[in-house]
């Protein structure tokens, strides 16, 4: 058969490399192998990694019906585990084209807009609580923002006591399995025992199952108070979709959809807003100019703001130079098929490669340097830059989650005069199943920018 190289570690030490050093693993491999790699699998065709922007363009615009998702079965497991198998993340065919359907609508960009006041007023409250000239961790403020806005967003949440509960927990749940180490308990199904005492496999499960019940719960509560119009919220906006036939979501499918929403939506924008947070105060030049044009701007046209050029091309590159998803969706081929002059059998995965096209030379002159300006000087394709994957599985949170790091990033940068809070560097580091800044990540508000009046207690 002729498939295109690729290593040949065992399973274990591949697995090995790509949890623990995934982009290097990736690096690896490209420049060994080049922009189509095949890793071999037990018992199973290979599983492709694909670089090639061409032959990715092929694969988006293909007909969906050509492939499975959801990759291999141990895989599918934990994912119907996590999310349920009703997860728009695990369906296929008909019956992800009838749920992306009804959820999309809520997060189209027009609609998307109607939220960028919540976004800005959350970020005030929660860097309300700032204290000058302390050193403090990028990240949890940035989650508390995040969760915010997730849970009004989604959930149309604000108070009480299932708010409170969701929003203690989901970063619990998600924290269990963020280190490299934890993150072992995703790829290796043999670690997820919950019988072993202070594994953090049964941790996990204790906090899903109650993060399940409040998620019912709440579903339960608001189909008993559908009549209530005002409401913007995602799960408001579910609980009244119909398909063409006059059929709405089952408690199940919304509970299933939710949690994805949660788990997918939250960690991945976290860590987006965090990449932009440390690029802008490691590099004074890309600080000052985009300080020069939020100076442009009223503090208060949030439609303006986030239409500002220079902040945008600044988000696209924190995306582009180190994508949250290293990789879109395993798209598993019903069919033998031929990509770039090899024949592939049916079952075959493949997932294309954001991190490794993101790096192309050819595409991304200087491509480990961030330089924001690439983006305002060319236009790429959707499969030259694709940080939200592409195709029928292209993120349905995308617009939500651009909108929200360019709202959050300019009102931070405009109210507080931010430093890193020392040199070290900050190196790109596995999260779950992404990947993030390092957890070292430290800035010190020194002050404050003219328009913002103190608030400190
Ligand atoms: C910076 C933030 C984010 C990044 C980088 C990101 C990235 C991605 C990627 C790469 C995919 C797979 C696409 C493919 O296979 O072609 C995806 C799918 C998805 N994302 Fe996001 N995402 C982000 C934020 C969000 C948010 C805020 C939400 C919702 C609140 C969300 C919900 C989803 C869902 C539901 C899918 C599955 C789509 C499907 O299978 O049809 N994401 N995302």
């Amino acid at each position: 058969m002729n498939l295109p190289n690729g290593p040949r570690y065992s399973r274990f030490v591949r697995l090995l490399k790509f949890i623990f050093k995934p982009l290097e693993y990736l690096d690896e491999t490209y420049q060994r192998y080049g922009d189509i790699v095949s890793i071999e699998r037990k018992n199973s065709p290979p599983l492709i990694y694909l670089a090639n922007p061409q032959a990715i363009n092929r694969i988006f615009s293909a007909d969906p019906g050509l492939f499975e998702y959801g990759g291999n079965v141990r895989a599918k497991s934990l994912m119907t585990y996590l999310w349920g198998s009703n997860s728009l993340m695990l369906l296929d065919g008909a019956s992800h084209r009838q749920v992306r359907k009804l959820l999309m609508p809520p997060f189209h960009h027009g609609n998307v807009n109607k939220y960028s006041q919540l976004i800005d007023n959350i970020t005030d409250r929660v860097t309300n609580n700032w204290t000058l000239n302390k050193p403090m961790p990028v990240r949890p403020s940035i989650e508390e923002i995040t969760l915010q806005v997730i849970l009004q967003v989604v959930f149309g949440l604000e108070k009480g006591e299932r708010y409170d509960r969701l929003k203690k927990l989901i970063p619990s749940l998600l924290n269990t399995v963020s280190s490299p180490a934890s993150a072992l308990l995703i790829f290796f199904s043999n670690l997820r025992k919950d019988w072993i005492p202070f594994s953090p496999w049964k941790r996990f499960v204790k906090i899903k199952e109650e993060v399940k019940q409040l998620i019912y719960d709440e579903i339960i509560a608001r189909r008993k108070n559908s009549d209530n119009s005002d409401r913007t919220d995602i799960l408001s906006l579910l609980i009244s979709a119909k398909d063409e036939n006059g059929n709405g979501l089952s408690d199940d499918e919304l509970h299933d959809q939710l949690m994805t929403l949660l788990l997918v939506g939250y960690e991945t924008t976290v860590s987006g807003i965090c990449w932009a947070f440390y690029w802008i105060h490691s590099l004074p030049e890309v600080r000052q100019k985009l300080l020069e044009e939020l100076n442009t701007a009223d503090s208060k046209d949030l439609d303006k703001i986030a239409k500002l050029p220079y902040l945008t091309a600044v988000c696209q590159e924190s995306l582009r130079l180190y994508p949250v998803a290293i990789g879109a969706s395993v798209r598993t081929f019903k069919y033998p098929t031929n990509i770039m002059g090899y024949d592939l059998p049916a079952g075959t995965s493949l997932i294309a490669s954001i991190y490794l096209v993101h790096q192309r030379e050819d595409l991304y002159p200087q491509p480990k340097c961030f330089i924001p300006e690439r983006f305002l000087q060319r236009q790429y394709t959707p499969y030259e830059y694709f940080p939200f994957g592409g195709g029928n599985r292209r993120c349905v949170g995308a617009a939500l989650a651009m909108l929200e790091m360019k709202l959050v990033i300019a009102n931070i940068v405009s109210n507080f005069e931010l430093e890193l809070s020392n040199e070290r560097p900050i190196a790109p580091v596995r999260r779950g199943l992404t990947i993030a800044p390092s957890p070292n990540l430290e800035i010190i508000a020194t002050g404050l920018r003219p328009q913002k009046t103190p608030v400190f207690a």
